[in-house]
């Protein structure tokens, strides 16, 4: 349960946002519109974004990890993912040895265009299946079958790079039966990762409209939890290891990039409504969030004119990174060693202290049976599997206890470090 977490979070990534579809699927709320595209055009705002920030994040060492995330950005010409690649090995760096993956939707490729994304420097594809059932892909709007989907895995494999599949399981009506036939499915194609998410009605949906007008009733908790259970234990027994809520993978084949998101490693997104995570120095001290303009022909124009302008700007504290940090970390089953977190703040707090400040919440939790604690000091923690299941709960109850008890200690310290504010 403690190994540690896929390579540290001194690891900076590029996130590279594709912001087209060839059709909006009902229940999603990404920042993707179906609509037409200039392959080039889009290559050229986005490598421009590359050379005016990138050189901030230049100081953070080579990327380690490049992931191009939609949208669907299967559909841009690999050419372009070639020059964008170019673009980030010149203006902030790249690692040899750099783990690259691209989102790719079934309905929009073939052998041959996954060859042509290997030549272009992609190393890892995440196919977008989604189930093996072609009545529930229609359900989910997909513009593809279960044949296409297993064709384009496949492929994806037969050009030698990793590949990872997303299933979304708890459709409506779905019987238990059902979601673990699309998980046999997709054991059988033995890909190197695996991503299963419940079917989530996100606000401002197509679906979320269907559910509003009674044409559409989600799953019951009860029901959606049987599922997680059946899927999870299922994945397990082949090999895959639910080492985040979503995620499953043979230990060592994890999601290099996604792995920062959770633990606090720095990111630089690029494209329409990518999202950036630069922390103000490599120890947790403050951050900025941002994210780049959402529209993709305002973002297009305004890389013209060789204006950046942010959609939001958010600043956070240390005692923000640390609150954070605590939520995202036990989202997965490395947990997160206290003490160390304490070091990496740089003796603005003492281990025993965060530990102490936190323990009561920790202890609240242990008895719930939603986290383990050990280590000597109890700062090694780590969800169980019923803490996956009722993440919110612990994500929460950190997060309390990390603003009522660690926020004014900090703010106390930081006072007396700068002295007391000018009247
Ligand atoms: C950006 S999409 C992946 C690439 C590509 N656009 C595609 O759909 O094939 C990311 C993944 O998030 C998952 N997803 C998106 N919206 C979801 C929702 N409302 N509930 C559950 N999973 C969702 C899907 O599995 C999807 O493949
Ligand atoms: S799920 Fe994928 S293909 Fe469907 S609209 Fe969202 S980003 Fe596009």
């Amino acid at each position: 349960m403690f190994s540690c977490a896929p390579r540290g979070p001194g690891d900076a990534g590029v996130y590279v946002h594709f912001p087209y579809c060839t059709r909006k699927c009902p229940y999603c709320d990404f920042n993707s519109h179906a609509a037409a595209f200039d392959d080039r055009a889009y290559a050229d705002a986005v490598i421009q974004e590359i050379e005016a920030r990138g050189p901030a994040h230049v100081p953070l060492g080579p990327a380690g990890s490049v992931y191009f995330g939609g949208g669907t950005p299967s559909l841009w010409d690999p050419a372009e993912i070639g020059r964008v690649l170019s673009a980030i090995r010149a203006g902030i760096g790249l690692r040899d040895d750099a783990e690259v993956t691209l989102e790719a939707n079934p309905g929009t490729v073939d052998e041959g265009r996954f060859e042509r994304f290997v030549e272009s420097g992609v190393n890892r594809f995440s196919v977008g299946a989604q189930s093996f059932r072609d009545q529930e892909l229609v359900t989910l709007g997909r513009i593809h079958g279960a044949n296409a989907a297993r064709r384009a895995v496949r492929a994806a494999k037969a050009t030698g790079a990793r590949v990872s599949l997303d299933l979304i399981y708890g459709l409506p009506g779905q019987s238990r039966d059902a979601a673990l036939q699309s998980v046999e499915d997709a054991i059988a194609l033995e890909p190197s990762h695996i991503s299963a998410y419940t079917l989530t009605i996100e606000p401002g949906t197509a679906l979320a409209r269907a559910e509003e007008r009674g044409r559409f009733r989600p799953t019951e908790d009860d029901r959606m939890a049987e599922h997680i259970q059946d899927v999870s234990e299922r994945l397990g027994r082949a090999g895959f290891l639910r080492y985040e809520i979503s995620s499953y993978a043979p230990p060592g084949q994890e999601a290099l990039h996604n792995t920062l998101y959770w633990f606090g490693g720095p990111y630089l997104g690029v494209g329409a409504g990518a999202h950036s995570f630069l922390p103000l120095s490599r120890r947790l001290a403050g951050a900025e969030r941002r994210e780049s303009l959402r529209n993709p022909e305002a973002y297009i124009a305004d890389a013209a004119r060789g204006a950046f302008t942010p959609e939001s700007i958010e600043h956070l504290t240390q005692a923000d990174l640390i609150a954070d940090r605590l939520w995202t970390a036990m989202r997965t089953r490395f947990g997160l060693d206290l003490e160390a977190l304490a070091e990496e703040t740089e003796d603005a707090i003492a281990p025993e202290s965060m530990i102490a400040c936190l323990s009561e919440a920790l202890d609240r939790l242990v008895e719930r049976g939603l986290i383990v604690r050990l280590g000597s000091r109890g700062g090694q923690i780590a969800p169980t599997p019923m803490g996956f299941l009722y993440n919110d709960e612990v994500g929460r109850t950190l997060l309390l206890a990390a603003r009522d008890r660690l926020a004014p200690l900090l703010a106390a310290r930081s006072n007396h470090h700068h002295g007391p504010a000018p009247a």
